[in-house]
């Protein structure tokens, strides 16, 4: 039998990830990093083409070096046509920089567990991310060196680190705010069953909104105090961040919070009160509530047949979010005090489960049921030959799931059809993402048909797996064969040459 390595959980944050792995005790434990911190900047440094910082230090650097500084990258997953160009004309996608985070995590992870031990991971996504996001996940761990054993949701990750240690049967709503996603997850937990039953999400709701509201604030009071616009240069703008976000921590703790800003010779002291804060972002709080009052309802359930609220991400730390979520519920929410571990840990656990050597886990195995976050769907023409994106696979549905939609062919003798695969959940095509190659109507996935009479019936089998990446079958229902079963080939995601490319550059970049 071949040595195996240690089964890690990572949870890559937009603005912190975290590496966690089952001890041989059989607990769940967070690895320090090698600054000694648990949690690492989701943040890249490049120093010329063959060297990167990760981490804190890159974080502090992004005031002195802003033009080789990459923040916040998890909100490119899945978007090809984002590049970060360093200051020395490297490119890099959001799967190389990923990439990066992960193999300082892995590294140092590696100087507690030992050289060379870290082989496979759960990496987490935000529930709502979609196939080309969850692939673009994948693929980072495939490029930092990593046999990614799963893609696991956040909520979920959070939700069994939590019934990890609070037994019992209940409903719990997991309200997970980070630094740039939102998810809210109901689920049920019975005995060692992890029962999710919806879950939704908005993928630019985080912690960086509230920055920049916090950011738009203090220039105005700097400008009105007669200084320059602090927005521009990125120099000034990333140490307006810096202190916005320093400013917000300190209104968790106190009513009031100081900033000192200086440019173009101006100094100004300015002082935002905590209710001015709520104030200029309660619009962004109220989108997290309506999101979670939307689920409850959507479930058939009220707030009274929640047992408990679990917070999770740091955001959550604001009290804003928990007075909320209490005046809503009417109970108050659960605040851990390492609201923002929970979901290593629970990767962690996870990873455990699907270890080649069986469970370390003290306790019985949580077994886990997860639901799909968003709709799949095919673009087909309707009565008045109007594409309409008709749902296959609905939202919320258990994964693995299986849906099957006949359709059609819309002209006498066609010879040719092209299946084009939506992931979203509006009829209108414009309101779903294309997952198919090329655009509606060219692209598509293209399939050879015999030459039959229009409104032949051609039945379409897309399937969700337990990652939630899709496949799709054709069936031609006149012949009775199938035309083929195929993994979308997501659009937006790398080819396996670009793939293999970016595992050998980053073999050779040496992360610090
Ligand atoms: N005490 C605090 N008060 C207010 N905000 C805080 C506090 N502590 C952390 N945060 C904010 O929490 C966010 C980071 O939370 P977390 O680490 O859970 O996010 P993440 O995992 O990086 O992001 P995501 O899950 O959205 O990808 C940042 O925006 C940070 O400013
Ligand atoms: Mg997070």
């Amino acid at each position: 039998m071949t040595a195996v390595g240690r089964i890690v959980g990572i949870d890559l944050g937009t603005t912190f990830s975290a590496i966690a792995t089952v001890m041989p005790t059989g607990k769940p434990v967070v690895l320090s990093n090698r600054e000694g911190e648990r949690l690492t900047p989701s943040v890249v440094l490049f120093e010329g083409a063959q060297s990167v910082l990760v981490g804190s230090m890159a974080k502090r650097s992004a005031v002195t070096a802003p033009l080789d500084v990459v923040e916040f990258v998890k909100r490119q997953m899945g978007n090809p046509d984002w590049k970060f160009e360093t200051s020395t004309g490297e490119q890099y996608g959001a799967e190389a920089i990923s990439a990066m985070i992960l193999t300082r995590l892995k590294e140092d992870a590696e100087l507690v567990l030992g050289a060379g031990q870290v082989t496979d991971a759960v990496i987490t996504v935000p529930a709502f991310f979609d196939d080309a996001r969850r692939r673009a996940t994948r693929d980072a761990g495939t490029i930092a060196g990593l046999n990614v054993l799963r893609v696991l949701n956040e909520p979920t990750a959070a939700a069994l680190a939590y019934g990890f240690v609070n037994h019992g049967d209940q409903t719990v709503l997991v309200f997970d705010l980070g630094g740039g996603t939102f998810d809210v997850t109901v689920l049920r937990i019975a005995g060692s069953d992890f029962d999710v039953i919806g879950t939704d999400g908005l993928h630019e709701l985080g912690g960086f909104e509230w920055d920049n509201r916090l950011m738009e604030w203090l220039n105005d009071q700097f400008r009105q105090a007669g200084g320059p616009d602090l927005s521009e240069p990125f120099e000034s703008a990333a140490d307006l961040r810096d202190k916005a976000e320093l400013a917000k921590h300190v209104l968790s703790q106190a009513t009031t919070a100081r900033v000192v800003l200086s440019g173009g010779g101006v100094t100004k002291s300015i002082i935002i009160t905590r209710e001015v804060f709520e104030g200029i972002t309660a619009d962004l709080l109220n989108q997290s509530r309506d999101l979670m009052i939307s689920l409850v309802e959507e479930m058939g359930l009220a707030f009274s047949d929640i047992d408990n609220i679990l917070l999770v991400g740091g955001s959550t730390r604001m009290p804003m979010v928990p007075r909320m979520v209490a005046d809503i519920s009417g109970r108050q929410p659960l605040q851990v005090d390492n609201v923002d571990e929970l979901v290593a840990l629970g990767a962690a656990i996870q990873a455990d489960l699907l270890g080649p050597d069986g469970p370390m886990l003290d306790g019985p195995a949580p077994r886990i049921s997860d639901v799909t976050s968003q709709g799949l769907g095919v673009i087909a023409l309707n009565d008045q030959r109007i594409p309409c994106n008709t749902i296959v696979v609905a939202r919320n549905s258990k994964i693995p799931s299986q849906g099957a939609e006949i359709f059609g062919t819309a002209d006498d003798g066609q010879t040719a059809i092209r299946v084009h695969v939506t992931q979203g959940d509006d009829e209108d095509p414009g309101y779903v993402r294309l997952v198919t190659k090329g655009r509606y109507p060219d692209g598509g996935q293209p399939l050879a048909i015999p030459p039959y009479d229009a409104g032949a019936p051609i039945q379409v089998v897309l399937h969700y797996d337990i990652d939630q990446t899709i496949q799709v079958e054709v069936i031609d229902l006149t012949a009775g064969a199938s035309l083929g079963t195929f993994e979308v080939d997501n659009v937006a995601n790398l080819t396996d040459e670009e793939l293999a490319e970016a595992i050998r550059k980053n073999k050779e970049l040496g992360v610090g």
